[in-house]
């Protein structure tokens, strides 16, 4: 599928972006590891990413109904042996998450397998951790074959910071002998850590981003309503910032402290940003945040917030073509190794577009205010680079073509119609 955009006068109204992928993934697996007792999880993101979760879940003995608007999971007394390889499609989330799981279930023996993007990314940020708490797993890439063993907690000090890592090793450490420790080198998005405590489950923390869970611990179903993912309104918040006269209203989006490097990214270009705090969901902050345009000065992202701003930076670098100045972005390396590599496809990108762009190897410059053309790009299968360039064909003169956009999908099934939505009256 093919996705067309052009230059629009301005963006205004009010749009709820999709429910966060993060907290979808990890509803789901805590519904599904959950001592007694079902879990209604409502919003939950429709993606392809959490569905392949979801079906994960119910191959490994989970029960769910689905109602209009939620989610209802039922735990099996215990996994069950899944009869098929579990298939995590282009979801990170989903493999990382899960290998730890599995890995601390023993009885259990499973493949976790992933479409040709998720096969070439890095799993020895997991696997090395698991085995030395004595996991049997087969595979530093996808598929991992993961025989369950009983494991010992670690104290394992992470390379990058990682909630995928971080996550992981938690999870395994649950059903370890003894207390997992995970420090980290920057703090990673906190998610797994606030709901485990929602759910009464205890965490240690010795400060300096180190966090420690002892083994042994349960909890029952819960009930949880999933705030909009703050990496999908980025997109709608960005193109407002940049396109003069717009005034765009983002409702219940999840302001975890954890992932609002980009509101202070926006910020520091100068955006008008208003946050209006709504009700909690487990420990995880929500508000409505509405953008005004105003003229972008250039801004620097590099050190502690990168991981805090991680998704969101192919939009933030779409932006910067319009910030009058140059924006640097460093510390962000770890681009390479998402869904494409992000430092290559998005530099390659808006360079066919016309922007001036430099790419290091940890980051890139990007030079404004440029005046973009319309031109055909290729998503290389990866979400976040469709809809970055899509903002970016709200800027540009001519058409912008889209190709493969599919992948849009996995995180934001509504993305076409909400951005119709903001820009149909222009
Ligand atoms: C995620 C963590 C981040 C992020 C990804 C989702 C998560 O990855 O890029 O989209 O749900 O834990 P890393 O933790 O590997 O940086």
């Amino acid at each position: 599928m093919n996705l067309r955009v052009s230059r629009v006068v301005h963006l205004k109204g009010t749009v709820r972006a999709p429910s966060d992928k993060s907290l979808t993934h990890r509803a789901y697996i805590f519904a599904m590891l959950a001592s007694r007792g079902a879990s209604v999880i409502a919003n939950p993101l429709q993606g392809e990413d959490c569905e392949n979760t979801l079906r994960i879940a119910v191959q490994l003995g989970a029960a769910i109904q689905r109602g209009p608007t939620s989610v209802t999971l039922s735990p099996a007394s215990a996994l069950q042996q899944p009869a098929q390889s579990l298939d995590c499609g282009n979801s990170g989330t989903t493999m990382r998450l899960l290998a730890g799981v599995l890995a601390s279930s023993p009885g259990i023996v499973a493949e976790l397998r992933g479409d040709e993007s998720l096969s070439r990314r890095p799993m020895r940020r997991i696997t090395d951790p698991l085995r030395s708490m004595g996991a049997d797993i087969i595979g530093d890439q996808a598929p991992l074959r993961v025989s369950g063993a009983n494991l010992e907690g670690i104290h394992y000090t992470t390379p990058v910071a990682s909630a995928q890592i971080k996550s992981c090793l938690l999870l395994a450490g649950l059903r370890a002998e003894g207390t997992t420790w995970v420090t980290e080198p920057a703090q990673s998005r906190d998610h797994t850590e606030r709901m485990l405590k929602a759910l009464g489950v205890e965490l240690q923390s010795n400060g300096n981003n180190t966090v420690g869970i002892a083994g042994g611990q349960s909890w029952q179903g819960f009930e949880f309503s999933v705030p909009s993912d703050i990496s999908s309104a980025a997109f709608f918040m960005c193109a407002a910032a940049m396109v003069p006269g717009s005034r765009v209203l983002l409702q219940e989006v999840g302001t975890n402290p954890t992932r609002t490097g980009v509101l202070e990214a926006l910020a520091q270009a100068g955006a008008h940003i208003t946050l209006i705090p709504r009700e909690d969901q487990m420990g995880e902050p929500v508000s409505d945040i509405e953008i005004l345009f105003n003229k972008l000065a250039p801004f620097e992202i590099k050190g502690e917030i990168v991981p805090r701003l991680i998704d969101e930076i192919p939009v933030l670098a779409v932006m910067a073509t319009q910030c009058e100045g140059t924006t640097r972005i460093r510390d962000a390396r770890e681009l390479r190794v998402k869904e494409s590599d992000r430092i290559e496809t998005v530099a390659n990108n808006l360079r066919a577009m016309g922007a001036n762009v430099v790419t290091q190897e940890d980051g890139m410059d990007v030079t404004g205010p440029t005046p973009l053309k319309g031109a055909t790009i290729d998503a290389k299968g990866d979400h976040r680079i469709g809809m970055a360039f899509a903002v970016a064909g709200l800027v540009a003169s001519g058409e912008t073509t889209i190709e493969n956009a599919d992948s849009i999908a996995t995180s934001y099934p509504g993305f076409e119609s909400d951005l119709s939505t903001l820009t149909e009256r222009t």
